[in-house]
């Protein structure tokens, strides 16, 4: 397979790029290095360094290509409430300019990153994708038409899409030092540090964390299935169960060694109670299912931090 990855000096993206590698894919990556770093970016790809929302790089980028797995993007709600014109412009823009080129290039399918955002917090737990779409933030909505672009890009030109719903993505490579940090590397970092995890609200808010390994697999997945049961499709990508916060700071104390002593602030506004996914839609469709358990994926990237801080 000669496979693009956009974002993939990021980290889900680079994950996947050392994964196709190993598979015995041609890899090129496409990004602006603005979140991912050049080091992540595999020596056997091949780098094209550029943005998203210029044309004329995506066009170049996608020539020659079987599968695009789309994931350079704006990834922080924060970021989008603060910078909606940019986040739509790298996130809305950009996919729709991803399909544009991947169908004038011929490029077999395009399987784009999505988020389990779009539901803007489900009643229906666990919650299957016919669930109501409700985007409460500006990086949302952008996903929600990025999977939308995905559709109508199959109905009316035939391009193979499919999108996938991530659920809280952890593991090696995703920073704790960005200002839009994920709960995992934030913990993980505190607890290793003698600081004490800042967990918003009671701590008993859930949420299904998703290793990337299974995530990496899910892409696999998805460039492979059957088109006529997954092109124009969303699917959801997470952990097989959810954990509330303060199981999370337990698994990762006993880890490390150590008795979390979280400091509880004020509930973020707007933040979804609950969150969960029903996955028996990726498992008839895509033949995926999660296999790393929360306590081997942490165990994994705890390993990532120690060999990282040396
Ligand atoms: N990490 C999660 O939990 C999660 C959850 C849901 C969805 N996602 C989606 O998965 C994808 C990857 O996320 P990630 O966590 O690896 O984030 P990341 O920030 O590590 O990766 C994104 C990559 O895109 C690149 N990029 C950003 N803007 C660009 C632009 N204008 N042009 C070219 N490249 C650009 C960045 O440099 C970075 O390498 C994103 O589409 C994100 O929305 C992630």
């Amino acid at each position: 397979m000669r496979a693009l990855v956009t974002g993939g000096a990021g980290f889900i993206g680079s994950n996947l790029a050392d994964r196709l590698l190993s598979e015995g894919a041609t890899v090129r990556v496409f990004d602006n290095l603005s979140t991912g770093f050049q080091d992540n970016v595999p020596a056997d790809a091949e780098l094209f360094e550029g943005d998203i929302r210029d044309e004329a790089a995506v066009r170049a980028a996608v020539t020659g290509v079987d599968v695009v797995f789309h994931h350079a993007a704006h990834r922080a709600v924060l970021q989008s409430v603060e910078n909606p014109l940019s986040t739509d412009m790298a996130n809305t823009h950009g996919t729709l300019l991803v399909l544009k080129a991947a169908h004038d290039a011929g490029v077999r399918r395009v399987v784009a990153a999505s988020s389990s955002s779009v539901y803007g917090g489900a009643e229906q737990l666990p919650t299957p994708e016919s669930a109501p779409l409700i985007p409460r933030s500006p990086y949302a909505v952008s996903k929600l038409a990025g999977e939308h672009y995905c559709r109508v890009w199959s109905e009316l030109f035939g391009v193979e899409t499919a999108a996938l719903r991530y659920f809280n993505v952890y593991g090696p490579r995703q920073r704790p030092d960005s200002a839009y940090a994920a709960v995992i590397p934030l913990f993980t970092n505190a607890l290793r540090t003698g600081v004490r995890p800042v967990v918003h609200g009671d701590g008993l808010q859930s949420r299904s964390f998703a290793y990337v390994d299974d995530v990496v697999d899910a892409n696999l997945a998805a460039a492979e299935a059957p088109a006529g049961s997954c092109s124009g499709k969303a699917y959801n990508i997470a952990g097989s169960r959810s954990y509330t916060l303060l199981e999370l700071l337990h698994e990762l104390g006993e880890i490390l060694g150590v008795e979390p002593a979280p400091e509880h602030t004020a509930p973020r506004t707007g933040d979804v109670r609950h969150s969960s996914a029903d996955l028996s839609a990726a498992a008839r469709d895509l033949g995926w299912q999660p296999k790393v358990t929360l306590a081997e994926g942490l165990r994994r990237t705890v390993e990532w931090f120690a060999l990282r801080s040396g």
